[in-house]
Parts: structure tokens; C-alpha cells; sequence
């Protein structure tokens, strides 16, 4: 009697806890968030390395603001132009689906905000999570302008690894002891190489190494015993690097916001364009320990930024003498690899895999191959002010030989949507003009690429294979290849020649990881697949911005397929005009 009352009482608790999670489960179905943010883009002055600069900011941070979403969540972003320049920006490996008008790369995608002008980004992410960032996307001035973007997982759906209460972002930068957009202007005057930077720098700081640095050094306080989530993104201009943290042991978890299967390191290479998120627990003896970024510099007879930029994991309750020491500097810096160690680079890269099989094209529809590397350019006065590169020329650097040349008078979007002629063409060529010893010694003739305004047409849904083959020409050098629009499966890579018939037999078509950045090793290739499933023009480049505006970029002109759903959405009505 008993218990019949009792479960009979119990019935309707039962019912109700099941509509209550009913409804639970339905919000937060439906839970996907819009944030809206006011991105104002102004001078600040900002002093590093003992001078203070006028620097390009957004709302006066630098770096600039974190943005933290939750996968599914929109994006609606008001981009303020108060500075003197013209810019764009971009949401860096956001796939942006039917939606390039918010990818951001200027005269690409769209015409320049003007100063006094604004535009608003308005996106979703669709299923994206992890790390990715966002930056300005015309001339140089994503050296400053620049942040972190986080995508958590939707509410209810978890991590494939325990995830840590504490997570911090690691911003990897570049900074001049100048106006980065003069250097730029300089350069494309001379034709040489721009100057490199004066330090790097972790969260906009270059760190106890450096001039007039010790005092803003970053520090992470951090529990003995527990693990933190480090989430390290290569902000930088024009270098690769070496991270690592003394003594502790970093777990690679995933990288361009894609999932990786576990593995532990000593220390990571990451360019710029990429991110890596990796675990590490803070199980050493409670103290201060370094972490630590430099150079992993490739090409060859080039200068480079040889400092070390530094960061401090502090132990929170470390011991007195620890504690005693507090303003004088950490005893260890970690080992980091040689400038040139391309095995431990490349080792590095190569251990990264996707933590279960994913969907890898097999029948593919289209078969490219393109050369990647540098050029010179011949002048006709070698003396003139103009041809300060090598022996009186200037560089340029081509993808197939064609030396891509952003358009003038338009966007090649608003080109293309508006049916407007004489702004591109589609003739990119699928393979380079003329064959040769890619990686050898390449004859004098071949250097001189020509310029052009050229995209290769995409069927929408066309399953395509890319190999990006570095070239010696100039010098062999790993080109960080970035796609917009899309994430791709890296399916293997090597030294050398890329041979269709001995290396495509050896590709990982199981468990290869996704990315939106990757580099060739130097004097090797990279080959990569991905369906065409995003319509639009997006643009393919090295993220080395020198090697951007010498040229090393084309774009893709995927076509729309059938119906709404997969066409390109109208534009924005307040997309910039040219
Ligand atoms: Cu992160 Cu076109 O770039």
C-alpha cells in the first residue's frame, strides 16, 4: 500500500521533470546567440621597446578585442573607420557558407571602408569550434590590428578531451620600431625586402628579453596541479615560429579549429594564419617558468628577426625563496630548436592527424598543381631607386608564374555579382606554364613572373586536389598557404618534386587534419583536398604578408550550384563601393 502511494504521488513529479527537460533540450536547441559589437578602429598610442607610435587599434586595445561565441551563434560586427587608412577586415578561417561579402580581404571580397565610413560583418558560425582569430586584411595593417576569436561548443555538446577550468589566449605577434605601413610603403618603392621586425611579442608584449620590457612582461598565474587550455595563435606578419614552455610538456588538441589526436611535445612550429591549441599542466615545482617564441626562418641568404619574445607561467602559493625572487627574472628559458631545424619543424606538422576518420575526396574532379615561391623582377635601370632588390631588381613572388594583382576600380565580388567586365579574367592556369626541376637550380628565365588579375572557375561541389610545390626560385622557403572559405584535408606532403605517380599512393586519405593554413616544407610540396561546396571568390595566399603584396595569392571563383541554398546570399546593403 505503501508504496503504490508513493510511486502513484511520484507519477506526475515524473511527468513534469520530463517536460522540464523537454523544454530544456528544445532551448537549447534553439539557444544559438547573436553578439553584437562596435569594432572602432583608431590611432592609439601605444609604447614598446621604449618609443610610443601612433598605432592602428580596434576601440584602442592592442591586441584587439577577444571574441568569445558558442558554435551556431551569429556574429554582427559595426567596423568603424576612424583612422587615416583605408581597411577591411577579416574573420580568419571563418567558412563564411554562401557569405563572402563578410570574409573581408580587400578588393577581393570588398572595397576598402573608407576613413569616417563604416561597414558591418554580420556571419554565423556552422559548425566550428576552437580557435580561430580575426584580422584587418589590407596592406599591413594587421600588424596591430588583430584579436582572438573562440568558439565554444553549443550548450550541451562537450570537449573530445576533459577540458580545463582555465584557458588563456597566447597571441603571437610581430612588432615594428616604426609605422608597419611605412615599412611597407618603403618597400614596395625599393622593391627589396621590407625591414624586419624588432621583437615579437605574446599578447602585444615583447617580454624581459627585450629594451624597456621587463616591467609589462605577461604573466599567467596559474594553480600547481592543474591543466590549462593554451590557446596559440601565429599573429604574426611575416615569421614562423618556434613556441615552447620550460620544463612542461604541451598536448596538441587541435588546431584551425579542428580537432587533433592527442599528442605530447616539447615544442610546437606554428605559422602565421594557423592556430594550436594544446594542454599542459602545470606539474613541475611550484616556480616561474618562461614560455618562449622565436624564428623558424627557412628561406635562405634572408634577413630575419632573430629575438626570442618571452611570457611567465607563474605558480600561484609558490614557495618563499620562489616568491623572494618575484622582480628578477625566471631562471629557465626553454630549449627552443635552431632558426633552421626544418626536421623538427616538419616532424612537428607532420604528426598532426584528425581524431577519427573524416570525409576525404576520392574522385576528384579537379587536379591542380601550383608552384609557389618568389621572383625577380628585371629593371631596365638596375641603379634606379626602384630596383634596390638583389643585384638591381625588384621581388615579386607568383603563384603558376602569374604575380596576382589585386584589382583597382572594384571588388572581384561585387565584379562578379554585378556582372561587371575588364575586372578579372578565369584564366588561371591549373598547372605551371612550362615544366621543370622545381627545386633545383632553376634557369635565370624562369624567374620573371608575369602579373595578372586571373582566378580559376570552380563547379560548386567539385572535388578538388591541390598541390602547392614550393620552387627554388630566389630560395626555397615554407609558404604558409591560407584559404578562405574553406577548411581542407591535408593529405600528405615531402622534399623535393611532387610525383604524381609514387607520392599520391602514400596520402592519408583516413584521418588527415583539417586546416585553413599550410605551409610547404621548403623545397617541397603540400597536397590538399577539399569539395568546392562554398560559392563565391575566395582568395588563396601565402600569409607571409610580403609575400602577399609581391603577389603570392590568386582566387577561386566557385560557382553557385542549384537553388538558393547553394548560391551566394544578396549583399549587404551597406558593403563598401569602390
Ligand atoms: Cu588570415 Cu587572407 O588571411
Amino acid at each position: 500500500m505503501e508504496t503504490q502511494n508513493s510511486s502513484f504521488r511520484r507519477l506526475p513529479f515524473c511527468i513534469f521533470l520530463g517536460i522540464f527537460m523537454l523544454l530544456g533540450f528544445l532551448t537549447t536547441a534553439s539557444q544559438a546567440e547573436t553578439h553584437y559589437h562596435e569594432f572602432v578602429i583608431q590611432a592609439k598610442p601605444v609604447k614598446r621597446l621604449c618609443r610610443t607610435h601612433d598605432t592602428i587599434t580596434v576601440n584602442g586595445q592592442f591586441p584587439g578585442p577577444t571574441l568569445e561565441v558558442r558554435d551556431g551563434d551569429t556574429l554582427v560586427i559595426k567596423a568603424i573607420n576612424n583612422a587615416r587608412y583605408n581597411i577591411t577586415l577579416h574573420w580568419h578561417g571563418v567558412r563564411q557558407l554562401r557569405n563572402p561579402w563578410a570574409d573581408g580581404p580587400e578588393y577581393v571580397t570588398q572595397c576598402p571602408i573608407l576613413p569616417g565610413r563604416s561597414y558591418t560583418y554580420r556571419f554565423t558560425i556552422q559548425n566550428q569550434e576552437g580557435t580561430l582569430w580575426w584580422h584587418a586584411h589590407s596592406k599591413w595593417l594587421r600588424a596591430t590590428v588583430y584579436g582572438a576569436l573562440i568558439i565554444y561548443p553549443k550548450l550541451g555538446s562537450t570537449y573530445p578531451f576533459p577540458m580545463p577550468k582555465r584557458e588563456i589566449p597566447i597571441l603571437l605577434g610581430e612588432w615594428w620600431d616604426r609605422n608597419p605601413m611605412d615599412v611597407l610603403k618603403q618597400a614596395t618603392f625599393t622593391g627589396a625586402a621590407p625591414n624586419v621586425s624588432d621583437a615579437y611579442t605574446i599578447n602585444g608584449q615583447p617580454g624581459d628579453l627585450y629594451r624597456c620590457s621587463s616591467k609589462e612582461t605577461v604573466r599567467f598565474p596559474v594553480d600547481s596541479g592543474e591543466t590549462i587550455l593554451l590557446r596559440i595563435i601565429n599573429s604574426a606578419l611575416n615569421q614562423e615560429l618556434f613556441f615552447a614552455v620550460a620544463d612542461h610538456r604541451l598536448t596538441v588538441v587541435s588546431v584551425d579549429a579542428a580537432y587533433t589526436k592527442p599528442f605530447t611535445t616539447s615544442v610546437i612550429m606554428i605559422a602565421p594564419g594557423q592556430t594550436t591549441n594544446v594542454l599542459i599542466t602545470a606539474d613541475q615545482t611550484p616556480g616561474r617558468y618562461y614560455m618562449a617564441a622565436h624564428a623558424y626562418n627557412t628561406a635562405q641568404n634572408a634577413a630575419f628577426d632573430n629575438t626570442t619574445t618571452t611570457a611567465i607561467l607563474e605558480y600561484k602559493y609558490a614557495p618563499c625563496n620562489a616568491k623572494k625572487g618575484k622582480s628578477s627574472p625566471p631562471p629557465i628559458l626553454p630549449q627552443l630548436p635552431a632558426y633552421n631545424d626544418t626536421n623538427t619543424a616538419t616532424a612537428f606538422t607532420a604528426q598532426l592527424r584528425s581524431p577519427s576518420q573524416v570525409k576525404v575526396p576520392t574522385q576528384i574532379d579537379e587536379n591542380l598543381f601550383f608552384t609557389v615561391g618568389l621572383g625577380l623582377i628585371n629593371c631596365t635601370n638596375p641603379n634606379s631607386p626602384r630596383c634596390q632588390g638583389p643585384n638591381g631588381t625588384r621581388f615579386t613572388a607568383s603563384i603558376n608564374n602569374v604575380s596576382f594583382a589585386l584589382p583597382r576600380r572594384n571588388s572581384l565580388m561585387q565584379a562578379y555579382y554585378q556582372g561587371q567586365p575588364g575586372i578579372f579574367t578565369t584564366d588561371f592556369p591549373p598547372v605551371p606554364p612550362l615544366q621543370f626541376d622545381y627545386t633545383g637550380n632553376v634557369s635565370r628565365g624562369l624567374w620573371q613572373p608575369v602579373p595578372g588579375t586571373k582566378l580559376y572557375k570552380l563547379k560548386y561541389g567539385s572535388k578538388v586536389q591541390l598541390v602547392f610545390q614550393d620552387t627554388s626560385i630566389v630560395t626555397t622557403e615554407d609558404h604558409p598557404m591560407h584559404l578562405h572559405g574553406y577548411h581542407f584535408a591535408v593529405v600528405g606532403m615531402g622534399f623535393g618534386n611532387f610525383n604524381a605517380a609514387t607520392d599520391t599512393a602514400k596520402f592519408n586519405l583516413i584521418d588527415p587534419p583539417l586546416r585553413n593554413t599550410i605551409g610547404t616544407p621548403p623545397g617541397g610540396w603540400v597536397a590538399i583536398r577539399f569539395v568546392a561546396d562554398n560559392p563565391g571568390i575566395w582568395l588563396l595566399h601565402c600569409h607571409l604578408d610580403s609575400h602577399l603584396n609581391w603577389g603570392l595569392a590568386m582566387s577561386f571563383l566557385v560557382e553557385n550550384g542549384v537553388g538558393q541554398l547553394q548560391s551566394i546570399q544578396p549583399p549587404p546593403l551597406d558593403l563598401p563601393q569602390c
